[in-house]
């Protein structure tokens, strides 16, 4: 075996066929993996001195060696070399630190249960990391939040104007479902968290490894229980692609409604320059290019998902080669919230609201299901009193006038019981403070959101 042959040329003679071979690699995308492999390798040396595979000595040869090996790949770029993947890489690069006795690491090791290992290594920080970035989002929404309590803005359901609700109560209905999916990442967390090492190729190590050893050196929650299982389970991977994908979808919503509440239709919020651009030909144009692009991106998550899910689909049994495809999907979803989600963060910070354009928009039609609840508060049953408001909106409409601009006699031919009180009703304030009740939209109930949305952070 030369110094560049595939670890299996004892078996396969001859050549690779050229076209073979862009196909056979994965080293450019799998180099990354190559402190995972590193850290696993020196874990399953020690566990071969520990079941009197290796001697003492060469153990410690190999430990020591491919600290050398690490220090060589974290110098320069190894992305581009002939090897087929990153552990092909890694045990050539060994050969050349320490000679011969590097072909005594792989043993009772295959490479399916060690990439298997050196990948779940890789999700366990990765979602780790992703928490910790997703709660610097969250961190920014709360403190948007906190800043923006006696803002009113109209509520959109149907995006029709529907109910005025505080600024802050619509910037938490964003921190929520990003606080899901840090919850989602901590338990994928731990999804990843199996040691498979100690699995071999499918049916288990035949020399005394103690996997115990292995999986507290190597900072794994639990053990597989089945070999078969470990070197093909890629259940956590699913799980990572779900819930970055529903970052993304979630991301999308928030983004979404910075783009609309930014139009000039809306203009409620202004991003800051540093996260607006112009227009190559439209001189006038401030465009909120981050929000489509985290929107855009969002696509791509939801694509990793779909893909991994049709890789696993009808696999046979036990390590098939199409795993290999698992990589690439996962670390494309990290990059892209690695990218989208210090952007949206900064956006968030740098956002504004404009209060005269919000003021202007308040339609006193979002208090008609106030106007309704007066009623009821007079005795009318709900389903009579939302008849009658429907009327009172229906005469504003014909006489083209705000609802609140009504005579009190117009009020009064569709409720002969209303008097001028009615119109205490026309209130913004008011309104959002009757909400009062656990996560609505009075001060109290948004102050008590903040707090509870501290909490968690
Ligand atoms: N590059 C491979 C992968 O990512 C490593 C495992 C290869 N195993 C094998 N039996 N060819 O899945």
């Amino acid at each position: 075996m030369g110094p560049t042959d595939p670890l299996w040329s004892g078996r396969i003679q001859g050549e690779m066929a050229e076209a073979m071979v862009p196909l056979n690699r994965s080293l450019a995308v799998d180099i990354r993996l190559w402190p995972q492999d590193i850290r696993g390798s020196q874990a399953w040396a020690r566990a071969l001195v520990k079941a009197g595979v290796l001697e003492d000595e060469e153990g410690t040869t190999l430990v020591d060696g491919l600290d050398r090996v690490a220090t060589r790949l974290s110098e320069s770029d190894h992305s581009d070399e002939a090897d087929e993947d990153i552990h092909s890489l890694v045990e050539r690069l060994l050969y050349e630190e320490v000679g011969e006795v590097a072909g005594k690491l792989h043993t009772g090791r295959s490479r399916n249960d060690q990439v298997a290992t050196d990948f779940r290594l890789w999700g366990m920080d990765a979602a780790e990391r992703l928490v910790r970035i997703l709660g610097e989002v969250e961190s920014a929404l709360l403190d948007w939040a906190t800043q923006s309590v006696e803002i009113i803005l109209p509520g959109y359901t149907h995006l029709q104007q529907g109910q005025p609700i505080r600024a802050a109560h619509w910037i938490l209905s964003h921190f929520w479902p990003l606080e899901r999916d840090r919850a989602a990442l901590r338990a994928v967390r731990d999804q990843a968290g199996v040691l498979p090492l100690g699995s071999g190729a499918i049916a288990g190590c035949p020399f005394p490894i103690d996997r115990e050893l292995l999986r507290a050196h190597l900072g794994f929650l639990r053990i597989s229980e089945n070999s078969i299982d470990a070197v093909s389970d890629r259940d956590w991977a699913l799980e990572f692609a779900f819930a970055t994908a529903r970052v993304g979808v979630h991301l999308s919503r928030l983004a979404e409604d910075l783009v609309l509440f930014g139009s000039k239709e809306f203009g409620f919020v202004r991003l800051s320059d540093g996260f607006s651009t112009g227009s190559s030909l439209m001189p006038q144009k401030r465009n909120p290019d981050v929000a489509e692009l985290v929107r855009g991106k969002s696509g791509r998550l939801t694509g990793n998902l779909v893909s991994l899910l049709t890789v696993l689909k009808g696999l046979p049994t036990g390590y098939n080669r199409d795993l290999q495809e698992d990589k690439g999907v996962l670390f494309d979803s990290m990059d892209t919230l690695t990218i989208v989600l210090p952007a949206i963060e900064g956006a968030i910070r740098g956002a504004e609201f404009q209060t005269d354009h919000i003021e202007a928009a308040l339609d006193p039609q979002l208090l008609a299901t106030d106007l309704a609840d007066y009623l009821v508060r007079t005795g009318v049953p709900f389903r009579k009193a939302h008849e009658v408001v429907a009327t009172i909106v229906r005469r504003a409409e014909d006489q083209g006038i705000p609802v609140d601009q009504l005579s009190l006699e117009v009020f009064q031919e569709a409720y002969s019981g209303l008097d001028s009180d009615v119109f205490q009703v026309f209130d913004w304030e008011r309104s959002v403070e009757a909400r009062e009740a656990l996560g609505g939209t009075a001060r109290k109930a948004v102050l008590d959101q903040i707090m509870a949305a501290q909490t968690r952070l």
